[in-house]
């Protein structure tokens, strides 16, 4: 055998010996407890319906859009859905990208330059680290959540300091300090930088603005992908930073722009949001059923969101509470060590608007059966 194919063998044994092979699975007919789309827009039949007339009226056809936002690909469609984004989100500009992946590696690999610092909570999302990889800056992370760690790192930065972290965070559904991190970073002099990704959808347009704190977060990221049911994510902030973005962030100029449809469907959906709240109610009440209904509610990670955590500390363990679940019809994954630290591998369950009573009930009886067990 040739010595990269040894090498691709070789690594890809490990990750079996250590229950951390990954596979991708094909869609099922299992209850949805694993999905990102929190509000049901991804299913929706009248989003389909809305994203159809939108395109139908607008009697443009490009399929693709033929090129980067730099040369042929910009639309005033899309800057005109950029705007309005905005506008929603009361920030002055922002700068749309082809998912969140790439919105906060073109961001982060940016906005900080060698001798610049970049504060990241330990739990933060993959993309922001690639980003800050790629930037060449000093890079730190502080203990999840916590203030006096963030504070050591913030008096050993150097140069202009970003401290990032997520709204709502991905893998343990917990919501940060926020209001005491912003704090703190002002008093350092540090820009705030927040993914939004989880919180859009439960906190209808994100927690930034039900803290009504826009004006002095430096960089918002909201992806379309979870809670909005389609694809893409959008850089919020200043007008000199979205000009900054399109001069500067690589994973915005170096790829074809999303296509009409994408722009489209990010479009209807954010009309639809702005109707939601009869939804939202309703993914708030099956978050409560689902807590409510566990006999040992302590055996979940600390969470408010649509995201619900229990932890099994293994990859071996954790696999199988998933297969166990599956077994009964219910969707649910594992999150695996590397995905989450090693000792903290979990059921990752989430909850959306349309889980019936029913279902939940399902769920939760299934779980307390497994904790018992
Ligand atoms: C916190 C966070 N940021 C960014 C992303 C990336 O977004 P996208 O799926 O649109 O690439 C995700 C999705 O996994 C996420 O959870």
């Amino acid at each position: 055998m040739k010595s990269f194919e040894a090498f691709i063998e070789q690594q890809l044994a490990e990750r079996k010996l250590g229950s951390s092979y990954r596979t991708l699975k094909l869609e099922n007919s299992l209850v949805d407890f694993c999905s990102n789309d929190y509000l049901g827009f991804a299913r929706s039949l009248e989003l389909k319906n809305n994203i159809d007339d939108e395109l139908n009226n607008l009697h443009l056809i490009l399929n693709g859009s033929t090129g980067s936002r730099l040369l042929s690909g910009n639309l005033q469609y899309t800057e005109e859905l950029e705007s309005e984004i905005a506008c929603f989100h009361n920030t002055p500009a922002g700068l749309v990208f082809n998912s969140g992946y790439d919105a906060n590696v073109g961001l982060f690999s940016c906005i900080a330059r060698r001798g610049d610092t970049i504060i990241t909570d330990e739990l933060i999302h993959a993309s922001i680290i690639d980003g800050a990889r790629l930037s060449h800056a000093n890079r730190y992370t502080f203990k999840h959540n916590d203030l006096e760690s963030l504070e050591i790192k913030l008096k050993q930065a150097k140069g202009n300091c970003y401290v990032a972290i997520e709204s709502v965070y991905s893998m343990d559904g917990d919501n940060p300090p926020l209001l005491d991190i912003l704090h703190l970073a002002e008093k350092y002099n540090a820009a705030l930088i927040v993914d939004e990704a989880h919180a859009i959808g439960l906190h209808k347009k994100g927690l930034i603005n039900e803290l009504g704190v826009e004006d002095r977060i430096f960089a918002r990221v909201i992806t379309f992908g979870k809670a909005l049911g389609c694809h893409g994510a959008i850089v919020l902030g200043s007008n000199s930073l979205r000009n900054y973005l399109i001069n500067f962030a690589r994973s915005f100029i170096y790829t074809t722009a999303a296509s009409v449809h994408q722009i489209a469907s990010i479009k209807m959906a954010y009309r639809m949001l702005q109707y939601s709240d009869e939804i939202i109610e309703a993914l708030k009440n099956n978050i409560e059923l689902f807590k409510n209904g566990l006999t040992q509610p302590s055996s979940l990670l600390k969470s408010n969101s649509a995201i619900q955590c229990l932890l099994l500390n293994d990859n071996g363990r954790a696999r199988e509470a998933a297969v166990y679940l599956q077994a009964k019809g219910l969707d649910v994954r594992a999150i695996l060590s590397p995905t989450v630290p090693a000792g903290t591998e979990r059921l990752r369950i989430c909850l959306h608007a349309y889980n019936t009573i029913d279902e939940i009930n399902l769920l939760t009886k299934n779980i307390n059966e497994l904790i018992n067990a």
